[in-house]
């Protein structure tokens, strides 16, 4: 596969995934050989064009739906089921509304029988980490969109899973608060290290957040490119200016829009500079 470094031992490892679904009467190859190693605490993103297989196989390593081919295995063993070592944040923030947001980033420690105390300090630790404190105890419809992506967020990494699996989590957001939902995602992984496997269509937020951009490709959905994100981290706003920076992203946007090899016109950056 182009691009995949040497690892010892993956934290996830996608060997030779393929998952086929009956549409109307004929096959479609949602994943044919998907194969893909990701090491612990690496940040990988994912972009293709819509219909490449990504949420198919987010889902597959979510233990959400199973392959029709190869194997996804999770530290060493085969992927056979949902497991609170895998936080998933869907693209739509799936809150309960009528609990309030300490309540929301509870749940999920309430459901593994941790005390109240501890609980409750484990949820504000949270929303401190995303900036939410001072929201503890609204519901969720009186917060804006980003913040409950934030709430989202702060409960998925309660938890404590080892990986995040993230569905273009920030796709529904406006340009501004989705470039401070990078960074702050970018400090709260810089102070607590998952495995983070985030989906995304933006090209920009692939390259700003990622160790490794897998680029892939649609009918057969397929690893098209394994892009190396060599940019230190912590990454500053500024960084999204840098040579290098624009390099990748030419780099990772020709992968993705010119998958026929034809000739590539790439775009402006339209990155909010305020
Ligand atoms: N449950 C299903 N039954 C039948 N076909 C499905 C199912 N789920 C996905 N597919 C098909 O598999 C292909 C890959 O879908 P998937 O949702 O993984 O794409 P995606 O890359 O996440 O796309 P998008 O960027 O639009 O979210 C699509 O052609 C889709 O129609
Ligand atoms: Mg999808």
């Amino acid at each position: 596969m182009a691009g995949a470094p040497l690892m010892a031992t993956p934290k996830i490892s996608v060997r030779s995934v393929s998952k086929t679904f009956d549409l109307a009467g004929h096959e479609l190859a949602a994943l044919q050989d998907v194969s893909l190693d990701i090491a612990d605490n690496e940040f990988v993103t994912v972009v293709g064009p819509s219909g490449c297989g990504k949420t198919t196989l987010m889902n597959i390593l979510a233990g959400l739906e199973e392959p029709t081919g190869g194997h996804a295995v999770v530290d060493g063993r085969e992927v056979s089921g949902p497991g609170p070592d895998r936080g998933v944040i869907f693209q739509q923030y799936a809150l309960f509304p009528w609990l309030t947001v300490r309540r929301n980033v509870e749940f999920g420690l309430r459901e593994q029988g941790v005390g109240r105390r501890e609980r409750r300090e484990l949820a504000d630790h949270y929303l401190r980490l995303v900036g939410l404190e001072q929201f503890a105890d609204a519901l969720p419809k009186t917060l804006s969109g980003g913040m409950r992506q934030r709430c989202a967020i702060a409960r998925a990494y309660a938890v404590n899973p080892s990986i995040l699996l993230m569905d273009e989590p920030f796709g529904a957001l406006d340009a501004l608060t989705r470039v401070n939902l990078q960074e702050q995602l970018l400090q709260t992984w810089n102070e607590e290290r998952r495995t983070v496997l985030f989906i995304t269509h933006d090209v920009d937020e692939a390259v700003f957040l990622a160790n490794r951009v897998v680029v892939m490709a649609a009918r057969p959905g397929r690893v098209f490119d394994v892009i190396d994100v060599d940019l230190p981290y912590p990454r500053p706003e500024e960084a999204r200016l840098s040579p290098e920076f624009a390099a990748l992203r030419n780099r990772v946007w020709r992968a993705v829009h010119h998958q026929d090899g034809g000739p590539a016109v790439v775009p402006q950056p339209s990155v909010p500079t305020a």
